[in-house]
């Protein structure tokens, strides 16, 4: 099935996502008071440029459309947490963990950290990184910031339970420990159906502490097409396919995992609206082009852009930036049908524009 998956392009639809973006900016005010995000390098903002690791974006071309330049976002321009803070109303970025200050935090905080896991170890080989444990730990420190700046313990609980959430969480879990046999032992000592349970079983206990920190309305993404990434398929070969399909095989099992973890968490906490982003679902829309899986920039062995290099000049026609990372322009279509679903499949039980109203 997923072998001949691809990520598929509708030009017409992402220009009239693009339009109906611009129509929500000019709105002005944000439809939830604030938006704070965890992940990994599909959203770290900067907080990896003090950190001592390979996976750091500090440098050109990343950035190379990105208003401020190179700033330690992984691609061309806007990341999908970005396209989505626009979409939300939100007239500013929100700001990395790293830097955020005071006056800043109430707006909402960024904790995502390229290489980061959901276990403790993924992205080891490539240096530091923020797990998504140690994220959540952060939230909690920006949690106590927060009411001690408010000076109304009330006030913070009640405007913190009506933000946004997001978790992209699971891709290093894979890309940087189950896939690298020498690196890692996991894939000896777990099949994947095991791993994949395994995972899901620590994700569960991390959303719930999120929930517990306050948190009430969280989009939770599922994993994207990882065969298709053009430094997985440098290394493993697709076997005349457009893909690896072995890996995208071994993903599904976790999407399969999370969408009735959602509904488990949905059902066990009061109050608590998860909801599930299906990225393979919307990675594949109906009527589709399909784009070949190539880096639109040089890259190093690594799968990262080589310093300085010059990347693609069409960067509106490329689905990839680097060997892991997805252009601006995929980014915002993902982003665009996150937030209003084209399909059920899409985003279930809510998309993030439904989840910002309730
Ligand atoms: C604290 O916030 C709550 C909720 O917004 C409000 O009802 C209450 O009056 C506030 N208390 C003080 C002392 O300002
Ligand atoms: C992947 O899964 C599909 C559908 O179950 C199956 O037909 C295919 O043989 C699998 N491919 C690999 C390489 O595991
Ligand atoms: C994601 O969407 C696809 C349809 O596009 C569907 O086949 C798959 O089951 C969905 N995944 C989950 C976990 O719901």
């Amino acid at each position: 099935m997923t072998s001949k998956r691809n990520i598929f392009f509708p030009i017409p639809i992402i220009v009239a996502l693009l339009q109906l973006q611009i129509i929500n900016n000019v709105i002005g005010e944000p439809q939830v008071p604030c938006y704070f995000i965890f992940g990994d390098s599909l959203v770290d903002n900067g907080n990896n440029n003090r950190l001592v690791t390979a996976a750091k974006a500090n440098y050109p071309p990343y950035g190379i459309d990105f208003p401020q330049g190179v700033t330690g976002r992984f691609t061309n321009g806007l990341t999908v947490a970005d396209v989505i803070g626009q979409l939300l109303g939100f007239p500013d970025f929100i700001p990395p963990y790293a830097t955020a200050s005071n006056n800043e935090i109430s707006r909402g905080v960024n904790y995502g950290s390229g290489g980061a896991g959901i276990r403790a170890e993924s992205g080891r080989n490539l240096g530091d990184r923020i797990s998504l444990s140690r994220q959540l730990v952060n939230h909690e420190a920006v949690v106590s910031r927060l009411s001690l700046l408010q000076r109304n313990r009330t006030f913070t609980n009640e405007q913190i339970k009506k933000c946004i959430y997001i978790v992209n969480m699971g891709s290093n879990d894979y890309i940087n420990n189950y896939f690298m046999p020498n690196n890692y032992p996991s894939s000896r000592i777990y099949t994947p159906d095991q791993y994949a349970t395994l995972l899901i079983r620590q994700y569960s206990k991390q959303l719930t502490t999120l929930y517990r920190l306050g948190a009430r309305k969280i989009a939770v993404f599922g994993l994207g097409f990882i065969g298709c990434a053009p430094a997985e398929i440098a290394i493993f070969g697709t076997d005349g396919k457009s893909c690896v399909e072995s890996i995208n095989n071994v993903t599904k099992l976790f999407n399969d995992k999370l969408k009735p973890l959602v509904d488990d968490l949905n059902n066990g906490l009061s109050d608590a609206r998860f909801t599930f982003i299906n990225i393979t679902s919307i990675s594949t829309p109906q009527g589709g082009v399909a784009l070949p899986n190539v880096p639109c920039c040089q890259v190093r062995s690594d799968g990262q852009c080589t310093p300085n290099s010059i990347p693609c000049s069409n960067r509106l026609l490329s689905v990839w930036y680097d060997g892991f990372h997805p252009t601006e322009i995929t980014n915002r279509f993902l982003a665009s049908v996150s937030y209003n679903a084209l399909s059920p499949t899409d985003a279930s039980p809510y998309d993030i524009s439904q989840l910002a109203k309730l």
